[in-house]
């Protein structure tokens, strides 16, 4: 991988050349694993043109900044890219230098027009947050790095500003990923990471831009009817739903409370969610009825014993065979994807994708399966 700081020249140039320049150089924060998917959404939906991918990052340059990018729904958090480093040293050396780009490397006034763009002016007296996010075994403390953040900001935002712990109008953020920083000023809020559906939790719940890399997988027709036969509190069927209210969605639990949670979710996006309680492994459905099946399935280290959980997703196997249609397909999200392959090749089903991503710190794998 080449220097982030190439980039970073490169963007310094770029904004020396012209000021009226339109373009805009931005990063985006996901799922470790989801970049590649991320970074094809940016180059899709924004025409953007992706410059670097970093575990959970994407690097990329936008000809102009729109209220379009706050709609991606492969990324949680979207920011205007202020500097950025992959050779930190992990010694406290690296905060001289947090706090001498933060304060001698940026054009920050150029920064905060370009953010009025995508957020209006606030009005009253503006508030703003820093905020440090730090990964890995540093010789310093993540608080120690938001100081040296602070320290570079003085007298870049006007006296009035007031410091804001919620919802400030401007938020600086600095994340610190092993030998890599890169610091932005942020485009997105919560409503990016955490949607507007999620009003219901459950422990086990999907993060939504996980749900939502899955439907991706699935390559849904508009009108295709999806499945989650395991849903949860809904995640999956709300990213659906989201990519078209009127896409039919079938879900079902054996837990009435998940149920309930998911009835809460969907019913800010639609009317009368479909919602079944059922067992998985004998579903009230049709043979062949079904043409595709997106679903997270409970890991192998919640329930513990790895026999249990290959005779579990065996008889769930057995049961999406019968439901889904010839040539179906199951996108399906686990932590052991030897059980869930044993279970898929006992009924010739053949692999046809694999994204390997991190959550909670452990590996898991979104396995996209065609039916024969
Ligand atoms: C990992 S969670 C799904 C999370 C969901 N994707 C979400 O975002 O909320 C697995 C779900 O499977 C359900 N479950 C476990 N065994 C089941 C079975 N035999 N039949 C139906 N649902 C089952 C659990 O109640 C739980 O809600």
């Amino acid at each position: 991988m080449d220097d982030i700081e190439d980039e970073i020249s490169y963007i310094k140039g770029m904004h020396a050349r012209n000021a009226h320049d339109p373009s805009a150089v931005c990063f985006a924060t996901t799922v470790v694993g989801l970049e590649g998917l991320a970074a094809q959404e940016i180059e899709s939906r924004l025409e953007g043109e992706v410059r670097r991918q970093l575990p959970g990052i994407v690097i990329f340059r936008v000809p102009e900044l729109s209220r379009a990018m706050l709609r991606l729904r492969l990324v949680e958090d979207v920011f205007l890219l202020a500097w950025g480093s992959d050779s930190l040293t992990y010694r406290a050396v690296d905060l001289k230098q947090f706090a001498h780009w933060t304060a001698k490397e940026v054009p920050w006034p150029k920064l905060l027009q370009a953010h009025h763009q995508v957020h209006a002016k606030p009005k009253g007296k503006p508030t703003y947050h820093l905020v440090c996010q730090m990964h890995g075994k540093h010789a310093y403390r993540r608080l120690d790095a938001l100081k040296a953040l602070k320290r570079g900001m003085e007298g870049k935002f006007p006296s009035s500003w007031l410091p804001r712990d919620e919802d400030a109008a401007v938020e600086v953020w600095l994340i610190i990923h092993g030998k890599q920083a890169l610091c932005g000023l942020r485009l997105s809020d919560k409503h990016m990471r955490h949607r507007t559906y999620k009003e219901a939790h459950r422990p086990a719940s999907l993060r939504p831009v996980v749900a939502a890399a899955m439907v991706h997988l699935a390559q849904l027709h508009p009108v295709e009817i999806m499945l989650d036969p395991l849903c949860g509190a809904g995640t999956i069927l709300a990213e659906r739903l989201l990519m078209g209210r009127r896409s039919p969605v079938i879900g079902g639990d054996a837990d009435r409370s998940a149920l309930y949670a998911a009835y809460t979710n969907l019913r800010i996006l639609i009317d009368e969610p479909m919602l079944v309680h059922w067992n998985a492994t004998e579903m009230p459905l049709g043979k062949h009825a079904i043409p595709c099946l997106v679903t997270n399935l409970p890991f192998g280290r919640q329930i513990g014993d790895p026999n249990e959980i290959a005779a579990f997703y065996g008889e769930l196997i057995e049961e999406f065979d019968r439901v889904l249609q010839p040539q179906g397909r199951a996108v399906i999200l686990v932590d052991d994807p030897e059980a869930l392959a044993r279970a898929a090749w006992a009924h010739s089903w053949q692999q046809r994708d694999r994204v390997q991503i991190r959550l909670l710190g452990h590996p898991c794998y979104i396995m996209v399966w065609q039916k024969n």
